[in-house]
């Protein structure tokens, strides 16, 4: 079969880290080092610095993302910020359905889909992540797990917003823990990611959708990871805080 023209997408993911002054500070260093990336570059920042990374990156190829949203486009949700506002000001990318939202924030598969809504109305790229715990693993239910997670989220997407959408692979026993799945259980996972897509949409949509794992991806395991057929992309945590990881982690996939 005709290998698939998928995007390469990394995308750095700083959860609840840098300052406004620091963001610019990080965004000024990375910038000269993924300047000829041959793939896509997206940094996700904490809602007060969003401002500050669309400013240091306006000009260059760096998508800015933000780290989630609420559903309603407005109203009384106090503390939360709408996908209607990150599009008033620029923001092109989401994370959605993180592990650690749905872990300490309650967040579940239906939430997430409500979300999934809302930013496609407001026309935001979505990165969706999925993945299971260890003990989930540990039970034999991945398979299943991520099927369901994919599934519910993605109810009522149609072909042409999937375009929208990235799905991220995190393990969550692989996030900030310094341990990465191998990179044959990222693939097959993936792979698993893949094939539902297929039994949602069809074969066309899955060649053609990004799917990135997330979880311990740094420098030294990013080209093993990278290699793999169902892995076009990486989610990364720690080693997007650091510009000379993330630029090489960007170098590796601009290679693979
Ligand atoms: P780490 O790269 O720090 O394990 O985080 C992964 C992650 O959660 C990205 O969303």
């Amino acid at each position: 079969m005709e290998q698939p023209l998928r995007k390469t997408v990394i995308a750095g993911n700083w959860k609840m880290n840098q300052t406004p002054a620091e963001t610019t500070q990080l965004l000024e260093e990375m910038k000269p080092l993924v300047k000829n990336a041959y793939c896509d570059v997206v940094v996700c920042v904490p809602y007060i610095d969003l401002h500050a990374a669309l400013q240091a990156t306006a000009n260059t190829s760096i998508c800015i993302g933000a780290e989630n949203c609420h559903w309603e486009q407005s109203g009384a949700f106090t503390g939360e910020i709408s996908a209607a506002m990150l599009s008033a000001i620029g923001v092109e990318y989401v994370i959605l359905g993180h592990s650690e939202r749905r872990t300490h924030f309650g967040e579940t598969d239906v939430t997430v889909q409500k979300r999934i809504r809302a930013a496609l109305n407001e026309k935001l790229k979505i990165i969706l992540c999925v993945g299971e715990s260890l003990e989930q693993r540990e039970q034999g239910i991945t398979v299943e797990l991520i099927a369901m997670q994919v599934k519910i989220a993605l109810g009522g997407v149609s072909e042409d917003e999937l375009k929208q959408i990235i799905i991220a692979y995190e393990p969550v026993w692989a996030i900030g823990t310094g341990k990465t799945a191998t990179a044959e259980q990222a693939n097959a996972v993936c792979a698993v990611i893949r094939q539902t897509i297929t039994d949602l949409y069809n074969q066309n949509c899955a060649n053609a959708i990004t799917i990135q794992y997330g979880g311990s991806m740094n420098a030294k395991n990013a080209e093993e990871l990278l290699a793999q057929s169902d892995v076009d992309g990486g989610l990364i945590g720690g080693a997007s805080l650091k510009a000379p990881d993330f630029a090489a982690i960007v170098g590796i996939a601009s290679k693979t």
